[in-house]
Formats: structure tokens, C-alpha cells, sequence
């Protein structure tokens, strides 16, 4: 389970201490970033063998491929064998 999802920033968001606790996101996908927005309730199907690449809006998976860094079965280290 991983993904690609595509940013704009090029630099650091600054977040000043809290009073309470804040939840930055971690998928990827909120759409108010860096907080977690709930976005990431989208990605709890996700196969843990296949890589996801969302759209820009990051709403819509727009292609699925196996991805090569997950689990211990990948092509390279078969071929390691
Ligand atoms: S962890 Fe990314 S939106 Fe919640």
C-alpha cells in the first residue's frame, strides 16, 4: 500500500504550538495540508502489494500498478535467488 500523489509546495509549513493536539497528515491526501482532513478513509482499501497514483485533486485513483517495494516477493529479489 503505498502512493503518488503530487505537491505543489516546494517549501515548509510552519505550525506554531498548540493548545491541542493537531493531526498532520500522513497519506498524502488531505486537501488541507499539512492537517489531516478525514482524506485518508479513502486509502484504508488499499491493497498492501499495489501502488496508487491519485489524481491531482487527490480524489480519484487514476492507475493501479504493483508496487515493487512492497513485501518480500518482488521481481528483483526473486531474481536474487
Ligand atoms: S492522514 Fe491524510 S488526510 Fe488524514
Amino acid at each position: 500500500m503505498a502512493r503518488l500523489v503530487r505537491f505543489d509546495r516546494t517549501g515548509p509549513i510552519k505550525i506554531e504550538p498548540q493548545d491541542k493536539p493537531v493531526f498532520i497528515c500522513g497519506c498524502g491526501l488531505s486537501q488541507n495540508l499539512p492537517f489531516c482532513d478525514g482524506a485518508h478513509k479513502t486509502c484504508r482499501g488499499e491493497d498492501p502489494d499495489t501502488l496508487y497514483v491519485y489524481d491531482a485533486d487527490r480524489q480519484t485513483v487514476v492507475e493501479t500498478r504493483p508496487d515493487s517495494a512492497a513485501g518480500p516477493d518482488t521481481d528483483e529479489e526473486k531474481s536474487n535467488e
